[in-house]
């Protein structure tokens, strides 16, 4: 792939500030990370809908759905999940400038390609979620059947199996959803954004 020459930044007229005036909240990425089956996808989907009862206006980004599309050009290599998430960090970046909170749920399991993320948006707009289950419980609940298959050889590279996963070393929230429920997880992330002052 070559890349463009000759390109000029244009900075927009609307600010992002101006934008996020417009709101009752500011907006950030809500970067939930964890294995397989950990529970990011169940845990993000409920507190959209938490936010979203709120009077947040928020947009979700899960691994599935953006693999069916902007992403179908990627596999599980590590290059191909580092482009992934470089560009999930690329299009997060563009819903904070359009005064949204992103909720965005990839296995992510790299460390580095997370901080690249986090390095692209202002400080406090990066709020990384470690979203943890140990991998025997993971495999337990195995809701696609993917640890299975992975097991038997008919996956190669599966996280956490035959490949790695780099637990976040500074997550600003982990939520241990074997432990705890979803109900307390959505509201244990609400309160942080409360006390934050992310939400008003
Ligand atoms: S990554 O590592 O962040 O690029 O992965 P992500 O985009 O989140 O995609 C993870 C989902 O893809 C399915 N899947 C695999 N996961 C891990 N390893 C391998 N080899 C693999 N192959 C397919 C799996 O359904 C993941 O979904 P979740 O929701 O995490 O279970």
């Amino acid at each position: 792939m070559s890349k463009s020459t000759n390109i000029v930044w244009h900075d927009s007229v609307v600010t992002k500030q101006a934008r996020q005036d417009l709101k009752d909240h500011k907006s950030a990425i809500l970067w939930f990370t964890g294995l397989s089956g950990s529970g990011k996808s169940t845990l993000s989907v409920e507190l959209e809908k938490k936010l979203c009862e709120l009077g947040a206006h928020t947009y979700r980004l899960d691994g599935d759905n953006v693999r069916h599309g902007l992403n179908n050009n990627l596999g599980f290599s590590p290059e191909d999940r580092t482009e992934n998430i470089r560009r999930i960090g690329e299009v997060s970046k563009l819903m904070i400038d359009a005064g949204l909170i992103t909720l965005t749920a990839f296995i992510s399991p790299y460390q580095d390609d997370r901080n690249n993320v986090r390095n692209l948006v202002e400080q406090d707009e990066f709020i990384e979620i470690y979203v943890k289950a140990s991998l025997e419980e993971c495999e337990k609940r195995d809701p696609k059947g993917l640890y299975k298959k992975a097991r038997a050889g008919e996956i190669k590279g599966f996280t956490g199996i035959d490949a790695p996963y780099e637990e976040p070393r500074n997550p600003e929230l982990t939520i241990e959803t074997d432990k705890q429920t979803i109900e307390d997880a959505v509201e244990t992330i609400v309160t942080y954004l409360q006390e934050k002052n992310y939400l008003k």
